[in-house]
């Protein structure tokens, strides 16, 4: 039995790496430990645990700079010191690399389980802390090092901007990509996007066919709810005719197309030249479907899949750490920072079967405790203290993809004078951390540039700074 594992929240897009032959061997990586404190901000709580991080100093000489790269809501991994625009950087500064796990992903396990009384832990205060107490050690440790700069996409993008709006003193420079840095509870421009992007690259008549689909499948699953089944290899107990299964059906049929925006954006042109000569509207989405949760898997004999709303809920209800990250990274979501992809406006194409209300319920089912005020007063107090688009901090550079259905909530123009932003045209999520590949679009290829560009006139500004004050000794 399989489930349904939507793209959710900040997708697996940072993670996905174009794979390039055959660099998984974790060369001049190496993976370490540090102990953190539990509660930043209690000094009577002296419960600790072991961090997870990873470094590569292969190509580092004293008087490089330390670049941190900070991970989204999931496990790090080798390969982003090894081939990534970060490791070509690393090696055009000298820089050493070091690779930042949040608490509660991946490795980084602060408590024994992901018990509600134990996710209280989890913040985005105490990430920034955790960070803070990180760098700082780095610092220490590595000798001759010019200065520090931060690195991060997605929620790693956020936690690096905040990073330098918290702690300006411990980073010389950001580079933020694809990071929606305004939080919001209701975040229906993500569908927009969305439907936008489907138009734009797969024409105007993809899309309106799109919205018919989409407008009129309750309707089609209501008639047929065996075909249904049948056609998208659901499990038997799926009950399509209980409202929440259908939102959570719906759901996942519609992320195929969100996936496909945010990282296979090469599909949209001949998914709608599919389209263009389907006449059935159940055996294209289904075919969409089971390529897309199948994929390989499809030809053999699959267990079915269950996409039923309460299986979910008590998938998510369950307190031990999986690889998959998703109940913390829907308790964050949840408790802090809301960005829920709702079908709340009518400028998209994918019906109105997701309200806020779905997402709110759920969140109610599966941590109890939940209220929509309290998320409604976190979410104002999250973007008070951090600033939201008023961004204050100098020297972070900022970089949206212009088809990148996240752009709405991220920077859009020069948030100061030396603090630029850049919207790539052509780009979706974070491609610009990337090595740079030879098909990379001109924008792409100058926005990675730049990004090297301004970091080394950081450095340079750093490198002034302590000859003057060696003078002023
Ligand atoms: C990587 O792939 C190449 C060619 O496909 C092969 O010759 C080489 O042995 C592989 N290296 C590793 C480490 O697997
Ligand atoms: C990197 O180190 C090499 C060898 O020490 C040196 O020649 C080069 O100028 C350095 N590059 C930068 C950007 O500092
Ligand atoms: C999708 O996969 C299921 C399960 O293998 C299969 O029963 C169904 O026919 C497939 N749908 C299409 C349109 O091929
Ligand atoms: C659409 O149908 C035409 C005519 O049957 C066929 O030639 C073409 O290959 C089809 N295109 C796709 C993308 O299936
Ligand atoms: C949030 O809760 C309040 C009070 O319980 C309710 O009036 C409001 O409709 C709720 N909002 C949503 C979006 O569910």
């Amino acid at each position: 039995m399989k489930f349904c594992y939507c793209y959710f929240i900040f997708i697996v897009i940072i993670l996905i790496k174009f794979t390039n032959g055959n660099s998984t061997t974790a060369k001049h990586v190496i993976t370490d430990y540090m102990m953190m404190r539990l509660d930043n901000f209690n000094p009577q709580d002296n419960r600790m645990w072991k961090m997870r991080f990873m470094y590569n100093s292969f190509y580092y000489q004293p008087g490089g700079p330390i670049i941190i790269l900070v991970q989204s809501r999931r496990a790090i991994s080798a390969h982003w010191l090894q081939s990534s625009r970060v490791t070509e950087i690393a090696k055009e500064l000298n820089g050493t690399m070091y690779f930042f796990e949040n608490r509660y992903f991946g490795e980084s396990k602060p408590t024994t389980d992901l018990a509600i009384e134990n996710l209280k832990f989890l913040s985005t205060s105490q990430t920034l802390a955790d960070l803070a107490r990180f760098v700082a050690a780095v610092k220490s440790k590595v000798a001759g090092h010019l200065g520090i700069i931060v690195i991060g996409g997605s929620y790693g993008g956020i936690i690096a901007t905040w990073f330098r709006q918290k702690y300006p003193h411990l980073v010389d420079g950001v580079w933020s990509s694809c990071a929606p840095v305004l939080m919001k509870l209701n975040f229906y421009k993500y569908r927009e996007t969305v439907s936008e992007v489907v138009k734009k690259l797969g024409g105007v008549d993809c899309s309106s066919k799109l919205k018919t689909i989409f407008v009129n499948l309750p309707n089609a699953i209501t008639k047929d709810l065996v075909k249904v089944k049948r056609l998208f290899g659901l499990c038997d107990s799926v009950d399509l005719s209980n409202q929440l299964n259908l939102y959570k059906f719906y759901d996942w049929v519609t992320d195929i197309f969100s996936g496909m925006v945010q990282s296979r954006r090469l599909s949209i042109s001949p998914t709608c030249k599919v389209l263009a000569n389907s006449t059935d509207d159940l055996i294209f989405l289904s075919t969409l479907f089971n390529q897309t949760y199948r994929g390989k898997k499809q030809d053999i004999p699959y267990p079915c899949m269950y996409c039923g709303y309460t299986k979910n809920i008590d998938y998510l209800k369950s307190t031990s750490y999986q690889t998959n990250n998703r109940r913390q990274n829907f308790y964050q979501n949840c408790a802090e920072i809301g960005l829920f992809h709702t079908t709340d406006s009518e400028n998209q194409i994918f019906g109105t079967l997701l309200p806020v209300e779905y997402y709110l319920q759920m969140c109610k089912n599966i941590f109890g405790v939940f209220n929509n005020e309290t998320l409604q007063h976190y979410i104002d107090h999250t973007n008070t203290v951090y600033g939201g688009f008023n961004l204050g901090a100098t020297n972070v550079f900022s970089t949206q993809g212009e088809l990148d259905p996240w752009r709405p909530l991220g920077l859009q123009s020069n948030a100061n004078e030396n603090s630029p932003v850049v919207v790539v045209k052509g780009m979706s999520h974070c491609e610009d951390l990337h090595q740079i590949y030879s098909w990379d679009p001109i924008p792409v290829k100058t926005v990675k540039s730049k990004a090297l560009e301004l970091i080394k006139k950081w450095l340079l500004e750093v490198k002034v700074t302590a000859n003057s004050n060696k003078k002023k000794l």
